[in-house]
């Protein structure tokens, strides 16, 4: 698969342009970013891992029947993926509360959400990301009512499938963020899952295994992802066809 022109270049991830019209390359960087681009770090096989990890995450939910646009492994730290029409929202589900709802809501860090909660944020750096309402989302033409219902649906579906997943691995999945987007009529999950965009705890311990450790400078940031890569059998090594 030739990559073609450069569309767009994240914070962490940058995607080009295939010869087929309906794909896109999305190449995992090292690049570690947080507080909206504030603090930025290369840290070491984090775009392999990302790469890896997120495929593997992908193949379980769409296994588990949840539609996605993912592809094919392409190597080490490129996936070919579906072009799909993003939709300009972020998703989160939250089952421990943590984070930026313990700031917002003056509400004690760590305990458990039953049942678990959803918000949207708009995708927005300079902002900061606000939180907004599915009223903004429609008032904005972001997304209709029925895309609105479906994201929040497949969200938490997502965490059901996802939960239960890092739970048998000795993981609590504390909270996550997800992000869709239109291909063919459908909404597809798109973006990535992971521990970039998600809150993991080992379950005994509490100890964090995700970005947590980068924003909150507790440093073994790639060895954290690895071992939750080892855990769930994901196979960092093997070779990719
Ligand atoms: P928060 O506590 O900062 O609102 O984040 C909730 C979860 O969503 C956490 O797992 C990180 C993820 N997230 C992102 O990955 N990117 C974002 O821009 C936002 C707002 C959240
Ligand atoms: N808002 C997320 C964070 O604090 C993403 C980002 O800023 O890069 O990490």
């Amino acid at each position: 698969m030739e990559k073609g022109k450069e569309l767009y270049s994240g914070k962490a991830k940058s995607v080009f342009e295939t010869t087929d019209p309906t794909q896109l390359v999305m190449v995992f960087r090292d690049d570690t970013s947080a507080f909206d681009g504030i603090k930025v770090e290369k840290l070491n096989r984090k775009g392999m891992v990302n790469n890896r990890f997120s495929a593997f995450i992908m193949d379980q939910l769409e296994g588990a029947g949840v539609a996605t646009h993912h592809e094919r492994l392409l190597s080490e730290t490129e996936s070919l993926v579906k072009r799909l029409d993003m939709i300009p929202v972020e998703c989160v589900v939250r089952n421990i509360a943590t984070g930026s709802l313990c700031k917002r809501l003056g509400v004690e860090d760590g305990i458990d959400l039953t049942p678990p909660t959803f918000e949207f944020f708009l995708k927005n750096d300079d902002l900061h990301d606000p939180m907004i309402n599915e009223y903004h989302i429609r008032s904005f033409n972001w997304a209709s009512q029925s895309e609105i219902d479906v994201m929040i649906e497949r969200t938490f579906e997502v965490n059901d499938i996802l939960t239960k997943m890092f739970s048998a691995a000795g993981m609590l999945l504390v909270d996550f963020k997800l992000e869709y987007g239109r291909f063919d009529g459908a909404l597809l999950l798109g973006d990535e899952f992971t521990p970039d965009g998600c809150r993991l705890w080992d379950t005994d311990t509490r100890k964090k295994l995700d970005k947590d450790r980068f924003r909150r400078g507790l440093g073994g940031v790639v060895e954290a992802y690895e071992e939750v890569a080892m855990r769930l059998g994901v196979d960092l090594g093997q070779p990719i066809a």
